[in-house]
């Protein structure tokens, strides 16, 4: 079995003590801090910027993979970069020329991700997939925490696996959106090895922080 990194989703964090909480999840074995970033346009919610990830950047050295929910996502993306993202990861719904926003990522000296919606075909992977470092699969539509896997994402996941594996190159599967103790199993069947996790890590205060994140990896 492949190795399973927890990505938790610092949105269901809480917001007035960030800093401790990005400290609290890092302590408690977190592989990455996921930070979603919506503008209100692209998803229908407004959340963090460049300024909040700068600030937080000090707190941890483990790697800030920051998801971008906002279009248009060019003019942004280097002051994301330069507020310490170490992977950027883009929807290809948020631009008109989704090849070069991956490449400038990449020019930025950044991972770069690309997010398929529910409703978002597979091939949008098409003529990228080699360029990419991961691949989100979207089990809610992208807006909020706490909402319920959708299953019918499950053969994307699957196909996916198939064709990283092809490729033969480390590109990370992650899956975003319902992640509890059964929708992880099967996400992991179907062969995700990232799994962002808001809610069910931050389930229960500071000190269940490392049993949720372990519960989640096995
Ligand atoms: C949704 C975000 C997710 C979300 C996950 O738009 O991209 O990262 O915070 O939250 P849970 O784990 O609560 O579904
Ligand atoms: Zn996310």
């Amino acid at each position: 079995m492949r190795p399973v990194k927890i990505a938790p989703s610092i949105l269901s964090a809480d917001f007035a003590r960030l800093g401790e909480e990005v400290r609290a999840v890092d302590a408690a074995g977190a592989d990455y801090i996921h930070i979603d970033v919506m503008d209100g346009h692209f998803v229908p919610n407004i959340t963090i910027g460049p300024a909040v990830v700068k600030a937080l950047r000090p707190h941890t050295a483990k790697p800030f993979d920051v998801h971008l929910m906002i279009s248009p996502v060019d003019p942004y993306i280097a002051a994301f970069a330069d507020a310490g993202a170490d992977i950027i990861t883009v929807h290809p719904e948020a631009g008109a020329h989704v090849h070069r926003t991956i490449q400038l990522i990449k020019s930025l000296g950044k991972k770069a991700g690309l997010s398929l919606n529910p409703a978002t075909p597979l091939e949008a992977v098409d003529y990228l997939l080699e360029d990419l470092d991961l691949v989100l699969v979207m089990t809610v539509n992208p807006g909020f925490g706490g909402q319920s896997f959708i299953a019918s994402q499950l053969p994307k996941i699957h196909e996916l696996r198939r064709r990283i594996d092809a490729l033969g190159k480390p590109i990370d599967l992650q899956v975003d959106g319902g992640i509890n103790g059964d929708t992880a199993r099967i996400a992991i069947e179907a062969g995700a090895d990232v799994l962002v996790a808001g809610t069910a890590t931050f389930t229960g205060g500071p000190d269940r922080y490392a049993a949720n994140i372990r519960s989640l990896r096995s």
